[in-house]
């Protein structure tokens, strides 16, 4: 028997739409079915020399001496002794072309205001905001944080970074003081960027008192500089304090670009892992945006004309990739909002596309199941025909959230492309490409370059259609080169789980086309709408609450975010289980973890299934929550 994503590829595939190449479909990148196929071949022959045609679209200030260096695996090194700045082909070079006046950046604020600010007004933003960096002493090789909303300046601000050469550290405006602590601590940075607040479903969110308390005690921060963007009536008492504006007001527009080493760190991002510590991914200025200017102008085949607006937040690696820097470097528009997608009513998605004339939406499947639970009707009262491609990424996306995006959305005539990608490798690596069929639910084949497999856990490939790990046998452009401060870390977690390989904790089986299908994470890492959560952090915040002894924590499906958070509760001696209990743990999460942590609910037990070891075993939590079978439980030791 035929499952439903099977029947509804050949649905796609009888009515030919998706798999013909139309007019509209063959890219800038002069991308076709057949050059396709040669570039995958080419790129398995002679790597090298493909991934040099990819960078040899970029502008070096000195080009390399080696494309790929691995004499010291796994620290790989890419396009060896060349010099560049990402700043430079995000911004510098377009000034000496047509670009100079084509609209960069189109902000959308959640009230509705809207500013849109060309190649050169944003050009002149950054060297500003470059020269105030210098004035407060920030040199090459120095860390900055970054929390700041979605709005014009965090792009100002990661691109000022990187044009002095120092090395942003960017956290969601959604995560809590701790959170933000850790991260300004681990990074050892010397300046925070902020703002007063933004606005999310109709209310300021607060972001100044976060930095006030993240900032306690730690001696590393010299200067914190706030956006006035909620225009809230705030006195700076601290001396450390300033305004972005005051300080822009008086810099000078112009600044040199720093010349970086191609291998030299571009930015770091915290991710989450199987222990309660979030790892720093580190990413340098060459090979990335190598790969991720490859992937975005083969994969979303972005023309001249385009607007673009992928829907994520610059806090997350993908708005790091394709909100802010693949665009840029590509020439085209990008589209920021700063708000809810469902704000002020569940139609402002489709508003958005409206107003401003959209052509690629770039978004998650949490939100796209989201849009869908309000019906058909509400994307029908809008004009999107402005759409001809769209994207899902984050987590793996259900083949009849597929089907309503590409129906409703893209009027069965837009290309979906799901992208598997993750924070470690910064760019996609299992992906569609727009002149190739697609089938819904399936992130389709490994990026022209990637040598992605499904193999056991000793590296051996497994048989056609049965599940295995997502494994990468070569290393690509804008791979994470490390973890920060924690080499050996980064060799255990990435490259010695399977010998031989990149490991990217997915689990994932091929079909007979050769067509993936991911089916979620393998290790102890929970992907709540998109965002990875450890459980160990959520279990580590909750003995950190003095009523708890002990907690383990599982994920359980969830309709609209794919998964949702689910902890199990010792409690100390003496202490009583209660609804208010729970609701306090609950508020207690968040404000250890941040709102991204939803949890579905909280137990309170007497005992937790350990191995004899003493290891918590969550699958045997798991497979009781969701009425699966619990498996083997020969290591169970009660
Ligand atoms: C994890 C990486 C990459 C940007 C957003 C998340 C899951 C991501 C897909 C997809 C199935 C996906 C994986 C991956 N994931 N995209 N298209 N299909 N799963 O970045 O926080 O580093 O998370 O997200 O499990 O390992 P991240």
């Amino acid at each position: 028997m035929q499952d439903k994503s099977t029947m509804r590829t050949e649905v796609l595939m009888a009515e030919n739409r998706v798999l013909n190449p139309s007019e509209q479909i063959v890219s800038q990148a002069n991308l076709s079915p057949e050059n396709y196929e040669r570039a995958i071949k080419q790129a398995q022959n002679d790597p090298d020399a493909y991934w040099a045609d990819a960078a040899n679209e970029l502008e070096w200030f000195q080009k390399w001496n080696k494309v790929l260096d691995d004499s010291d695996k796994p620290f790989f090194k890419w396009f060896v002794d060349a010099k560049c700045n990402i700043v430079h082909n995000a911004l510098d070079r377009h000034i000496k072309t047509a670009n100079k006046n084509k609209v960069a950046i189109i902000f959308e604020g959640e009230r509705g205001d809207s500013q849109k600010l060309t190649y050169y007004d944003l050009y002149r933003q950054v060297n500003k905001f470059a020269n105030v960096l210098r004035s407060l002493g920030v040199k090459k090789g120095d860390r900055v944080a970054i929390y700041l909303p979605n709005i014009p300046e965090i792009a100002i601000a990661m691109l000022a970074c990187a044009k002095v050469g120092a090395a942003h550290n960017v956290v969601y405006a959604g995560f809590s003081a701790a959170a933000l602590k850790e991260r300004i601590q681990s990074s050892a940075a010397k300046l925070v960027i902020s703002a007063d607040g933004f606005f999310r479903r109709g209310k300021v969110v607060h972001l100044k008192h976060v930095v006030d308390e993240a900032i306690i005690g730690v001696d590393t921060i010299e200067k914190v500089i706030l956006v006035k963007r909620a225009g809230e009536d705030i006195k700076l008492s601290d001396k450390r304090y300033s305004w972005y504006h005051e300080l822009m007001d008086s810099a000078s527009p112009y600044a040199e670009t720093e010349v970086m080493d191609s291998e030299d760190m571009l930015f770091m991002l915290y991710t989450s892992g199987t222990t309660a510590k979030p790892k720093g991914i580190v990413h340098v200025h060459g090979g990335y945006m190598v790969g991720i200017n490859r992937t975005l102008n083969w994969v979303f085949d972005i023309k001249p004309t385009d607007i673009y607006w992928c829907a994520a937040d610059p806090g997350w690696i993908t708005g790091h990739s394709y909100i802010i820097y693949g665009p840029l470097i590509a020439g085209t528009t990008t589209v920021m909002y700063e708000g809810h997608p469902a704000y002020p009513g569940p139609d402002r998605m489709w508003q958005i596309i409206e107003k401003y004339g959209i052509n690629i939406l770039y978004t998650s499947p949490t939100t796209i199941r989201m849009l869908m639970g309000f019906g058909d009707e509400l994307p029908k009262k809008h004009d999107l025909t402005t759409l001809r491609l769209l994207g899902s990424v984050g987590e793996p996306i259900n083949p009849e959230a597929w089907m309503w995006y590409y129906e409703n959305i893209g009027r069965s005539q837009c290309p979906v492309m799901d992208t598997w990608w993750q924070t470690e490798t910064g760019m996609f690596m299992v992906t569609p490409v727009p002149v190739a069929p697609l089938k819904p639910g399936s992130a389709n084949k490994p990026f022209p370059g990637i040598e992605a497999e499904v193999v056991d856990k000793k590296g051996h490939p497994v048989p056609i259609g049965e599940g295995g790990f997502l494994a990468v046998k070569k290393p690509w452009p804008a791979m994470l080169r490390t973890l920060y401060n924690d080499k050996e870390k980064y060799k255990d977690v990435y490259w010695s789980i399977i010998p031989g390989y990149y490991t990217a904790g997915d689990v994932v089986r091929k079909d007979e086309d050769g067509y993936f299908w991911f089916q979620g994470r393998a290790d102890d890492v929970l992907n709540i709408a998109g965002h990875r959560i450890a459980t160990a952090e959520i279990e580590s915040a909750l003995v950190a609450h003095s009523a708890v002894a002990e907690a383990a924590a599982i994920g359980v499906p969830d309709k609209i975010r794919g998964e949702l958070a689910k902890a199990f509760v010792i409690l100390k001696q003496g202490v009583e289980g209660s609804d208010e209990l729970a609701k306090e743990l609950k508020k207690h999460i968040r404000s250890e973890l941040g709102p991204i942590v939803v949890m579905q609910g909280i137990d309170f037990v007497d005992s937790l299934p350990k191995t004899r070891s003493g290891k918590i075993m969550r699958r045997v939590l798991k497979s009781r929550e969701t009425g699966k079978d619990v498996g083997d439980l020969t290591t169970l030791s009660d």
